[in-house]
């Protein structure tokens, strides 16, 4: 995939199409399956770069994992057969392979370092390592509280109460994996609850056999085809998580029509057809309470807020300026870049109603979720746009264009 998107401006999305399978439940699925006994195997697994990141951990881990197309099959180690690995071990852009691994780490006989990209070594980490100090584990950060991340082993950890500070399914998750390890039960409190995979693919007795499709990807198609005159598209087997739900609460609000069908579980994760029809949009302010189950899915929803009467504004999201880039101010920029207007704030932004995205060029900032968001802009924008700095779409969703142009859209690349 080339660096820069071209979108020419098209019609309605037609369509019946599947995403690949949700890099959450991917990254958590390998990592258990790595330190459970006896062989797994997974199908339907993400192959975003994220997640071939961790699969390559836990290889450098000393876990045999074979993959075949979108199948995986690990041999675990157990609880204790984890090995050192030979070098640092790369995340590359995965905020949640780094942070999973970081507790999983912190609770073994051996020290680890854990590295990534330029946009993950300048993401917070003393979220995480602070709780894991507390059970006793040993880490070691940049001045800047960021990554590299030095784990010393060998610690005995006790387990904790904790109360989340941030809604992070990603710390929780670490807290959590460290908590397999301890002397005494271990506890995560959380004020705002947060996506809750790990969770369940601790219960007993779990089939996760078939990773569900990932409704953050689906997102981008979810909102295409309902601010794009006359479409009609339907997404099969989404994983609809209520953790994860968020963005069809708030394009309902919204007024999108998004019917939810064919509801199925795959192991304990619900699954079902999405199909979205055109419909008139109009703004929100976005209810507090559902930010969290939309966390990644603001940008596009950003894009939605452009094309509705009424102005949307979001406040509360301080959360979105640590992601894979500051996604508040990447998405104004680019906003500026297409001639529309907004109002942005130290903890959201505003974004004015009933505008028109001119076409122009804008930057990804090397994150993938933006440049699939101006991505979607482009099919409804007055002349065609360009994205650039977009090879990091395939961290997520390697297949982005090839399904995009095949329910009516035009990027080249
Ligand atoms: C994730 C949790 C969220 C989300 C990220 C994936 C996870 O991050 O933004 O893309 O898989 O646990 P936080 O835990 O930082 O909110």
């Amino acid at each position: 995939m080339n660096n820069i998107f071209n979108i020419v401006p098209g019609k309605s999305i037609i369509g019946d199409i599947q995403v690949s399978g949700d890099k959450s439940i991917s990254h958590r699925a390998i990592i258990l399956s790595s330190i459970a006994e006896d062989i797994s195997t997974i199908s339907n697994l993400s192959l975003g770069l994220d997640v071939l990141n961790t699969i390559e951990a836990m290889r450098a881990l000393g876990v045999e994992i074979h993959l075949k197309n979108t199948t995986c099959e690990i041999h675990g180690v157990g609880l204790h057969g984890l090995k050192p690995s030979k070098k640092p071990i790369n995340c590359g852009n995965s905020g949640t392979a780094m942070r999973l691994l970081t507790g999983l780490l912190s609770a073994q006989k051996f020290n680890s370092i854990l590295i990534g990209d330029d946009s993950l070594q300048r993401r917070p980490m003393l979220r995480v390592a602070e709780p894991l100090r507390l059970m006793g584990a040993k880490i070691n950060l940049s001045s800047r509280n960021t990554a590299p991340i030095e784990i010393i082993g060998g610690r005995t950890l006790k387990g904790i109460q904790y109360d989340l500070k941030i809604p992070s399914a990603q710390v929780k998750s670490a807290i959590l994996l460290a908590g397999l390890y301890t002397i005494g039960a271990t506890q995560v409190h959380e004020n705002v609850l947060t996506r809750d995979h790990t969770e369940k693919m601790l219960q007993k007795n779990v089939d996760i056999k078939k990773i569900p499709g990932d409704i953050s990807s689906a997102t981008f198609f979810i909102v295409l085809a309902s601010i794009t005159k006359g479409s009609d598209l339907i997404i099969r087997k989404v994983g609809v998580n209520p953790f994860r739900t968020g963005i069809i609460d708030i394009l309902k609000l919204m007024g999108a029509n998004i019917e939810l069908f064919n509801h199925d579980f795959f192991g304990l994760e619900p699954v079902a057809d999405i199909r979205i029809r055109y419909a008139p949009l109009h703004g929100i302010t976005i209810p507090q309470e559902l930010i969290a189950n939309a966390i990644d899915e603001f940008p596009a929803i950003f894009i939605a807020a452009v094309c509705a009467s009424d102005n949307t504004v979001l406040r509360g999201a301080r959360e979105l300026r640590v992601k894979e880039s500051d996604r508040i101010a990447a998405m104004a920029k680019g906003f500026a870049q297409l001639n529309v207007k907004t109002e942005e704030y130290d903890d959201g932004i505003m974004i004015f109603a009933d505008q028109k995205f001119q076409g122009g060029c804008v930057n990804s900032f090397g994150d993938h979720r933006i440049a699939m968001a101006f991505a979607i802009a482009g099919h409804v924008a007055k002349g065609p746009v360009f994205v650039d700095n977009c090879a990091l779409v395939k961290t997520s969703f390697p297949n982005f264009v090839e399904l995009a142009n095949q329910v009516g859209m035009q990027i080249n690349t």
